[in-house]
């Protein structure tokens, strides 16, 4: 048995997908409330909360793999009832930031779940992705009423990855042999600025999109008061704010392990332009 957590979310949903194709069996699907869910046919839901270890009991029975998102705050609880079901195998969505700024506070929890899983005693991969292509959501609700996205550092190019790309290696991970004491860090198949994904979401929802370049702290005006002072800044710096080699470069992990060519930002956008119309 296979539990995937996060199951309604991002990488998630195409992960179900993938390992319904594949016909991996038997999958599990995991979220807070089931009532509003929708799996692929032959998935079973189930409720359980990533922050309350004693909710996934009936989550983990019988689980050999576990998919699991970092950063929902009770993964060492988490990763010890996963120990105690018997779960033998943990793939770990943690953050391409533990390697590119290990200062910020978000990349050091996320290293520390790693430890955590890597000193577990069950076999673990950890997928490091970097910022999702799904992220440019945030502008859809000002893309459709003004036609517009202003943004931070629209000319830096980060090489933002297909969600689906990052499901792709996981649901390698949890299938095919040769994935244990792996960490993955992935990325797009190319570095694209704002400016480009404005233009590559005006063409996929056929509407007009001006790109209004903003300054830091007019961004950290808007982002602080649903941040928080700390994170925004943490957020802008990996925005265009204070970049490094290690966070644009592009790397070949996702041909490597999936055997198929990391999927574009406009592919992206092309399957998500209902959302900006
Ligand atoms: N966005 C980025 O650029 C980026 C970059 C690097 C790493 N990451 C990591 O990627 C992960 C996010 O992945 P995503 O985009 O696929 O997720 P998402 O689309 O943001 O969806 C969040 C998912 O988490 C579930 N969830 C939230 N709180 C939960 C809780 N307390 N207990 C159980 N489930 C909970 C939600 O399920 P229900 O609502 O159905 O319960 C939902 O399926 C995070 O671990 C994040 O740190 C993100």
């Amino acid at each position: 048995m296979i539990l995937v957590t996060g199951a309604t979310g991002n990488i998630g949903s195409a992960l179900l997908r993938e390992l319904h194709e594949a016909g991996a069996a038997p999958v599990r699907a995991l979220t807070r409330d089931a009532g509003r869910a929708a799996f692929p046919e032959g998935i079973e839901a189930v409720e359980g909360d990533l922050a309350q270890a004693d909710s996934l009991k009936a989550a983990l029975e019988g689980v050999r793999s576990l998919f699991l998102l970092s950063g929902m705050g009770a993964e060492a609880e988490v990763l010890a009832a996963a120990r105690q079901a018997g779960v033998e195998h943990v793939v770990l969505v943690s953050s391409i930031t533990v390697q590119t700024h290990p200062h910020l506070p978000a990349a050091g929890e996320n290293l520390a779940v790693e430890r955590l899983l890597k000193d577990s005693g069950m076999a673990w991969t950890v997928l490091r992705p970097t910022q999702f292509a799904s992220n440019t959501l945030w502008w859809a609700q000002s893309i459709r009423e003004q036609g517009v996205v202003r943004a931070p550092y629209a000319d830096i190019g980060l090489p933002a990855i297909h969600p689906a790309d990052i499901a792709a290696v996981a649901r390698a991970a949890l299938t095919e042999p040769g994935h244990h004491g792996q960490t993955y860090a992935l990325t797009g198949p190319e570095r694209i600025t704002v400016r480009r994904q404005v233009a590559a979401i005006a063409a996929a929802s056929g509407r007009e999109v001006a790109c209004i370049e903003i300054s830091r702290e007019e961004a950290h005006r808007q982002l602080a008061p649903l941040l928080g002072d700390e994170t925004a800044d943490a957020v802008l710096d990996l925005l265009g704010g204070d970049v490094n080699e290690e966070l644009l470069k592009v790397r070949d992990t996702v041909p490597r392990v999936t055997g198929s060519a990391a999927r574009s930002f406009r592919q992206w956008a092309s399957e998500q332009g209902a959302a900006f119309r």
